[in-house]
């Protein structure tokens, strides 16, 4: 198989301690001569701390290490274990070698040290090119064996170089070469991408929609790594997903438990099947901060209630829902007690889908224990059936559009066949093979120790991140000024049980001490009036820092610097915080870290303050900003800005507006398939924001922040004085006021200075 597409790459370790004249040096070097010659791409590290360096930077096909140590030396050698542990967690089958001379004998009394490598040559007795030559074997050999089964058949599909008479058109790319754009975009790409984007009928592959042949088996691998007992391969993103599990579980007015922190494929699924939906409303903090739901909502009691008092559903009232979905973890990076959860929703339904879009890599490490769909072993699994869905691309690493079903089969299970007529609505009958091959590539990526040691370093950094943030929000107030506040439990217990400040904890408490990071009731900083024990953990990677302006309780401090202009400032150094609220930025820690992104955003959130606190010029700082809208902006300082948005909202509160629309769920008028047939036959019309009272919304409503829908499709806006109508008209005053800052709102159009939103008209209700 032509599995060379890289140059295969040997890391050869030489601690500095080696004589270059000595025998041991000059052995190695003939060895890399006989590599190169080989084609094979030599790095080498003269130290232990390097050759980690190089590991956790990049990939490697093989490690050779030379020893030139003595007997005595080597059998107490522990760095050696340590660089090799380093290297297993992350590529446990790589082939390393072992060249050694003098300690040649002792070496066996090491059995740590060979337990960790897979060769062990003298060159006296082997002659370079006999060992290069079987380490380019070995090397050949892992690299087939490290490839998942789709990709690798893919690659192995790709060899045959193929005349195909069938589509895709462009017949390997070759179709984009005829014109000078498509021979761009061919060359962009590269012809690996084009040569694998293969039309279904090629049988050797299987079928992904009939989950066969190499499809099969990598669904069958990710379902291990997952800890399902069935996983579909979804190239529709996880909204694709969800719908199909929708389609799945619901038909008609069945009735659905719906998260109301939900994405909107939730709501697209309600729309396709025609459930009824009853909401379970998230729980709110003084900042904003969209917590989970109450223990209380989610109990079976109160979803009898909610069900017998719904306009929609209470002539169901004897009915079981067939469906519950719950945001795991949330926007803002709440996981829940999965275990609880769980538990108390399958007291309504035997159907639980936790939405984990946010959340695929929970299982591969220890501090989530608990708090994910797919726990402990699938053959354990009992009560209701539980669907968890992942966007592979979001947080593990696949290419947009990449995500998965997993499955544990329990109470009303779908058969396989059954369920699949839902995936194949979901999926395409040409699908890009690139995007599954990359599912199967993410999970691989996570299985056995490489799942930790990947997690552990985004953990790792974000916990850093964290500490030297709360060290200078620290120093700034202890000389009475003022610097961002990491979002996080103040005192923290260490592995040793002592109770110490966060900033001072060791990293590895802060790592694996699952508590560290739950909500407790009787703790302050989470600003969450009644959480409940035991109930909820933040994610450590989910890193929310909060501006001055409020105090504990969520009342105006004297002063504020709105989070709105941070964000801005930050996007002019290309930094792009994920969510943005009155006192809240907040930055999401991935794989894709490294410590000169986390030091560069420290960096410039000091050079914020800086520029803050000097009251820049804005023409200087945002010059974009004033030259769009110079009639407000212009001679203005960043500090007159701030001072100025802080005001405004001191003086209307939108944060407590945004509360109250939240608090109250709006009256469910028509089912979401119903309002959205009105959007079909076109009995709809655009709303201005003053005169919403009493009318039906035709779809969702979103604000963003924070995400949620304020009113579903089929829901009524209520009196004129209703939060919901209160809301959008704060958002107007707020564009007015600033231009440059307006927030988006899903489902609502600006026009002439008002929001409009599309209804249905009264008289075709
Ligand atoms: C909770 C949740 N579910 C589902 C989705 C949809 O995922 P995708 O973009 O993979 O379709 C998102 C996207 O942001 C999400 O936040």
């Amino acid at each position: 198989m032509s599995n060379n597409f890289s140059k295969m790459r040997t890391l050869v370790v030489e601690p500095q301690n080696i004589d270059p004249s000595s025998y041991a040096a000059r052995t190695t070097q003939s060895l890399i001569e006989e590599l190169t010659q080989r084609t094979i791409d030599i790095v080498t590290a003269k130290s232990y701390e390097d050759a980690k360096a190089v590991i956790l930077a990049s990939q490697i096909d093989s490690l050779v290490l030379t020893l030139d140590k003595s007997e005595e030396q080597i059998v107490h050698s522990e760095e050696e274990i340590d660089l090799l542990n380093t290297l297993k967690d992350r590529q446990s089958e790589v082939p390393v070698f072992l060249l050694a001379e003098r300690a040649r004998t002792s070496i066996l009394a090491n059995r740590k040290l060979m337990e960790r490598v897979d060769e062990c040559y003298s060159v006296l007795e082997d002659t370079a090119d006999f060992v290069a030559g079987r380490i380019v074997a070995a090397m050949r050999r892992y690299r087939e064996q490290v490839l998942p089964p789709l990709m690798k058949a893919m690659m192995q599909y790709n060899d045959i170089h193929e005349y195909s008479w069938s589509a895709p058109g462009h017949q390997g790319g070759i179709g984009f070469t005829k014109t000078p754009a498509g021979n761009q975009f061919h060359q962009f790409y590269g012809e690996n991408l084009f040569r694998t984007d293969m039309g279904i009928e090629r049988a050797a592959l299987g079928s992904l929609l009939d989950h066969t042949g190499a499809f099969k088996d990598s669904e069958v691998e990710a379902a291990k790594v997952f800890g399902a007992h069935e996983s579909y391969s979804g190239i529709v993103g996880t909204s694709g997903s969800n719908r199909t599990i929708m389609q799945a579980c619901l038909k008609d007015d069945d009735i659905a438990i719906i998260d109301r922190n939900c994405h909107k494929s939730i709501e697209q699924g309600l729309i396709l099947t025609g459930a009824r939906p009853v909401y379970m409303a998230p729980t709110r903090n003084c900042y904003g901060i969209i917590g989970p739901i109450s223990k209380s909502t989610m109990a079976a009691a109160n979803i009898e209630k909610m069900i017998a008092e719904g306009k929609m559903t209470k002539d169901a009232k004897n009915k079981k829902p067939k469906y519950a979905v719950v945001t795991n973890c949330t926007y803002d990076g709440m996981v829940y007690n999965s275990e609880h959860a769980e538990s108390l929703l399958s007291e309504s339904s035997n159907r639980i889908h936790m939405d984990e879009a946010w959340f695929g890599y929970a299982r591969f490490n220890p501090v989530y224990q608990g708090h994910f769909a797919m726990r402990g072993d699938a053959k354990d699994h009992q009560g209701p059936t539980v669907f968890a869905t992942h966007s592979t691309h979001k947080l593990l690493n696949a290419l947009s559009q990449a995500s998965y079903i997993h499955v544990r089969n329990g109470e009303d299970a779908i058969d396989f066949d059954r369920f699949n007529q839902a995936y194949m609505m979901h999926t395409s009958t040409s699908p890009l093979y690139a995007i599954c091959a990359s599912n199967d590539v993410a999970a691989n990526m996570m299985k056995g120790q490489s799942g930790l040691s990947l997690t552990n370093e985004v953990i790792r950094e974000a916990v850093i991140f964290r500490q030297s943030v709360r060290k200078l929000f620290n120093d700034y107030t202890a000389d009475g000024d003022w610097f961002f506040k990491p979002w996080n439990a103040e005192v923290v217990t260490e592995t040793n049980g002592d109770k110490v400040k966060f900033e001072d904890a060791s990293v590895e408490s802060l790592m694996t001490v699952q508590d560290n990071w739950k909500l407790h009731p009787e703790d302050k900083w989470h600003g969450f009036d009644n959480m409940e024990n035991d109930w909820c953990m933040l994610d450590p990677i989910k890193v929310s820092l909060l501006t001055p302006g409020l105090d504990d309780k969520g009342n105006f401090l004297e002063k504020g610097v709105p989070a709105a202009l941070v964000s801005a400032y930050l996007g002019r150094f290309g930094i792009v915080p994920t969510r943005t609220t009155d006192f809240q930025v907040m930055f999401l820690f991935s794989m894709g870290i490294t410590k000169g992104k986390r030091d560069t955003l420290v960096n410039t959130l000091l050079s914020f303050k800086r520029h803050y606190d000097k009251n820049a010029s804005l023409e200087t700082i945002l010059p974009e900003l004033v030259e769009s809208a110079p009639e407000v902006y212009k001679g203005l300082g960043l500090r007159d800005l701030g001072d100025r948005m802080f005001e405004y909202l001191v003086r209307h509160n939108p944060a407590q507006v945004l509360n109250e629309a939240y608090s109250t769920l709006p009256e469910v008028e028509l089912k979401p398939r119903t309002a959205y047939q009105h959007i079909v036959a076109n009995e709809v019309e655009l709303v201005p924001s003053d005169k919403l009272e009493g009318r039906v919304a035709a779809h969702s409503v979103i604000p963003y922040p924070p995400g949620i829908p304020m009113l579903m499709g089929g829901e009524n806006f209520g009196s004129e004085s209703s939060p919901q109508i209160q809301y959008l008209k704060a958002l107007e005053a707020w564009d007015d006021e600033f231009p440059g800052f307006e927030h988006e709102t899903e489902g609502a159009e600006k026009e002439h200075g008002k929001y409009h939103v599309l209804c249905i008209k009264t008289d075709a209700l």
